[in-house]
């Protein structure tokens, strides 16, 4: 028997001990930048001359580690080892399996630490954001776990007195795993647990900002006892491995999460039957957001003001959860736009590696360039109120920016920044911010803040995302309580750290016997 699932708490970094411990596991990281790392296939490591190069976005020429990089030929040697593996991984017992999830879930756990200091470093996130990261990648392996052994018999249905009929699930196939960077642990950790807890093998594409932690990762399953082959670990180009891999008739299904151009080629592609392929692959497509908190006229201000700078501004907005615009009503627009101004202007943005920093880099040049050009676009869209400056002397800083007076189908209220820019509309009524609400192609989170029951009512009904909340921000959804994913081109809304997650690796299969 296993304990009940319940979340990993999160480290309360005014204890002097827990400070302490994180700033010596980051000097502990610091130490060991710098090295090599091979792919794994088939639990072989391989070093290749052409490398993946990992830096700090704190500090932009500080290397995290060079990363061997796949090709056309190692991907295809790893989707040979995992067609192989599969044939006999998919009759392994679900309970070992969950259990390789457990063990791995401990061994992360003692070094918590350890990999919360390396994501201050490759990830440039702040410790309490370095913090959840790790706890989120625990949890998926101890939900995920426990979900596989709720499933491992099947699902209940009618027999009769002349027939025994049950109904199980059975895993797919090799599934491709191409995780982003912005939870470099978490979501990297949870879509590929969940192919390999339910019986498939993986091939893991990590993203090639942050790549080192999926190895990492990769060490602790096999230490956690799981078998040479059942992951592999294939860092490379996007388009070079990532279209092969997506295109490939023994690929039965991708896993993807990151933007909506990618996700929507993958979606694509992935739909064309190849040559000698013998199914319809399936695809998990989780992409971007545009998500919009509303604030009634009737809203607690201070409250409104602190969900929307924490949503807009921890890990520099770099959340597909981030709340990059808001809709207010015209009687409290004005002293809810101040007072979020107001907290704005007293983040402190820095490297990371302090205890103290509120906000870090974004992750690299080309997204600082692309958010510097969308603050210019802002400026002639809408009224600058703090903010609108980068440097990138040391790294890739923006500073958190505000703008007032949008109108909601401007570039600003509809393109997916993903940086620390926030922009405001005013509503007349709240049918007209639910409507303002609901007016981007995305789908994702949402928040209302009011004190009105019929209003809380109608967005519940009316406002379409796949993660709305009230009277709080709109990221920061915990595996097994709050199920993750979003409507419209958000992506297929497979929510991850939900009770029907795993199905999604899975293919139910009816066995009916005579008596
Ligand atoms: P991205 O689309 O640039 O990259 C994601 C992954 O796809 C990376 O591993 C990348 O190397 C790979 N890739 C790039 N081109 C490819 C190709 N042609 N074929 C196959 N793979 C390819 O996204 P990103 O910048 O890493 O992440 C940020 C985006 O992710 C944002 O849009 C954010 O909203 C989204 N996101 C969504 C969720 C969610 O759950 N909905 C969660 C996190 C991030
Ligand atoms: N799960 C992350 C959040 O809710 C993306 O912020």
């Amino acid at each position: 028997m296993v304990t009940p699932y319940k979340h990993e708490p999160f480290t309360d970094f005014t204890i002097d001990e827990n400070r302490k411990a994180l700033e010596e596991a980051i000097l502990k990281v610091e130490s060991e930048l710098g090295k090599e790392y091979p792919l794994i296939i088939g639990g072989e490591r391989i070093t290749t001359e052409d490398k993946l190069v990992s830096y700090n976005p704190a500090k932009k020429d500080e290397v995290i580690g060079y990363v061997s990089k796949a090709n056309k030929d190692l991907a295809e040697k790893a989707m040979k080892v995992a067609d192989e593996t599969f044939q006999w991984w998919r009759k392994s017992k679900p309970e070992m399996r969950a259990d390789i999830l457990f063990r791995a879930a401990a061994i992360v756990r003692r070094r918590k630490n350890e990999f919360t200091a390396h994501l201050v470093k490759e990830g440039g996130k702040p410790w309490k954001e370095a913090d959840a990261d790790t706890a989120e990648a625990i949890d998926f392996m101890e939900y995920y776990g426990r979900q596989m052994l709720e499933f491992k018999n099947g699902v209940e249905i009618n027999s009769r007195e002349v027939e025994n009929n049950r109904y199980n699930y059975i895993p797919l196939g090799v599934g491709v795993v191409i995780s982003p960077w912005n939870f470099l642990f978490a979501i990297m950790c949870g879509t590929t647990v969940a192919p390999l807890v339910t019986g498939n093998t993986v091939l893991l594409k990590p993203a090639s900002s942050t790549p080192v932690i999926a190895y990492k990762f990769l060490e602790v399953l096999e230490e956690a006892g799981m078998p040479a082959g059942v992951v592999n670990y294939i860092p490379g180009s996007g388009a070079e491995v990532g279209d092969y891999l997506v295109d490939h008739p023994r690929t039965r299904f991708v896993s993807f999460t990151g933007s909506r151009e990618v996700g929507t080629r993958i979606y694509e592609r992935a739909a064309k039957v190849q040559p000698g392929q013998k199914w319809l692959k399936r695809s998990i497509i989780e992409m971007g957001g545009k998500d919009t908190i509303v604030v009634d006229s009737d809203a607690d201000l201070e409250l409104a003001a602190d969900a929307i700078t924490y949503s807009s501004f921890g890990f520099s907005g770099q959340k597909c959860s981030a709340c990059s615009r808001v809709i207010a009503h015209q009687d409290i627009y004005d002293e809810l736009l101040q007072r979020v101004v107001d907290k704005t202007k007293e983040i402190n943005v820095a490297d990371p590696t302090n205890h103290d920093t509120y906000m870090g880099p974004v992750i690299d040049e080309g997204a600082y360039n692309k958010i510097l050009d969308y603050i210019e676009t802002g400026k002639k869209e809408g009224k600058l109120l703090t903010g609108g400056e980068g440097d990138n002397t040391k790294g890739w800083f923006v500073k958190p920016t505000v703008f007032g007076d949008l109108d909601p189908e401007s570039v600003i209220m509809q393109e997916e920044i993903f940086g620390p820019v926030v922009g405001f509309s005013k509503a007349k009524d709240f049918d007209q911010a639910i409507e303002f609400a609901n007016n981007t192609d995305y789908g994702l989170t949402g928040a209302v803040i009011s004190n009105n029951r019929d209003h809380i009512e109608q967005a519940r009904e009316d406002f379409h995302v796949g993660n709305l909340y009230f009277n709080r921000g709109c990221t920061a959804a915990i595996v097994g309580y709050h199920p993750f994913g979003g409507f419209n081109m958000s992506g297929t809304d497979s929510k991850a750290g939900g009770p029907d997650y795993l199905i999604h690796h899975m293919q139910g299969k009816t066995t009916s016997e005579m008596l």
